[in-house]
């Protein structure tokens, strides 16, 4: 006879949408996640063609999906998705203004949620162990990685957070978008030429092997250098940053691993420990 608590829950399916996806770590990260916390699911990579994002997650949910990750270039799609009637926004997903996490209801709702910065701010002060509290910080790129990264970062009290940006206009407009959360300034790439405690690239120029185009004076001896894209060689920004003095260099992967848990939080109501999944990767 069997046991009548011999049974397993039903496999819950999740997946990243974006294009490309096929390089994706996402899969290895949230299956190892639901390994550690007893979780039964499927993490597949979905390539969404441009123009194609709100049918393909009509088809996911209504294939039983339970939540879906969100990668470029959907994410202020998804965002715009979870504004309208009857579903649902987090407050710092309204804030960042897109949305990397998806979570289907029974009743067809959509929640969204973003937990990209939650993910930099846990990499930069759980594992790194930099305290951000009265750090001044340098965020350079004013796209949708740079936005998400604010709010986060501002609540974690920097004595001041400088943006910056190769258009210096998108910069000031960000700044000016979160005045009433904090000290923030906005401007071009070399509008301040103090130096900064903490430096984050949010740019897309490591993708292309450049320089986001920062002043050296910039950096001191005590920099922290936080690069959100990862890759296994360090990227020419960092390379750059301790040619020029700076204290030490990481890369995005912490990033990613965290908002990664934070997304499987949000869907299984369980925070995943992070420092294996981190550490088996980097040695990948
Ligand atoms: P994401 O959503 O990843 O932030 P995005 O919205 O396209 O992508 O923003 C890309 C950011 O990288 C922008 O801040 C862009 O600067 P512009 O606003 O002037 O375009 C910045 N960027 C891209 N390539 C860059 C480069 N080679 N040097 C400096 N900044 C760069």
């Amino acid at each position: 006879m069997t046991d009548l608590f011999d049974f397993k829950a039903p496999k819950k399916n999740f997946a990243l949408m974006g294009n490309p996806v096929s390089h994706s770590k996402s899969p290895v990260i949230h299956k190892s996640f639901a390994l550690q916390c007893s979780k039964e699911i499927e993490y597949d990579l979905i390539q969404v063609d441009i123009g194609g994002f709100d049918q393909a997650v009509s088809h996911f949910a209504a294939h039983g999906g339970a939540g879906l990750n969100v990668t470029v270039p959907f994410k202020v799609e998804a965002w715009q998705m979870c504004q309208r009637n009857g579903n649902k926004l987090s407050e710092r997903a309204a804030m960042a203004e897109s949305v990397n996490t998806l979570q289907f209801h029974h009743d067809g709702s959509v929640s969204g949620d973003n937990t990209d910065g939650i993910g930099l701010v846990r990499d930069i002060e759980n594992n790194i162990r930099f305290q951000i509290s009265d750090k001044s910080i340098l965020l350079i790129g004013a796209g949708g990685a740079s936005r998400g990264a604010i709010g986060p970062l501002l609540q974690s009290s920097p004595s001041k957070l400088h943006i910056v940006n190769r258009t210096p206009q998108k910069a000031s407009q960000l700044a000016a978008n979160f005045q009433s959360m904090g000290t923030i300034t906005g401007g071009s790439l070399e509008s301040d030429a103090s130096a900064f405690d903490l430096i984050i690239n949010a740019t897309a120029s490591s993708l292309s092997g450049q320089l986001p185009g920062i002043l050296a004076e910039n950096i001191h001896a005590e920099s922290m250098i936080y690069d959100m894209m990862y890759a296994t060689e360090p990227t020419p920004f960092m390379k750059w940053a301790l040619d020029q003095g700076a204290a030490m260099a990481v890369d995005g992967l912490g990033m990613l691993v965290e908002q990664a848990a934070e997304a499987f939080r949000v869907w299984q109501s369980v925070l995943p420990d992070t420092s294996s999944v981190i550490a088996s990767l980097r040695k990948q």
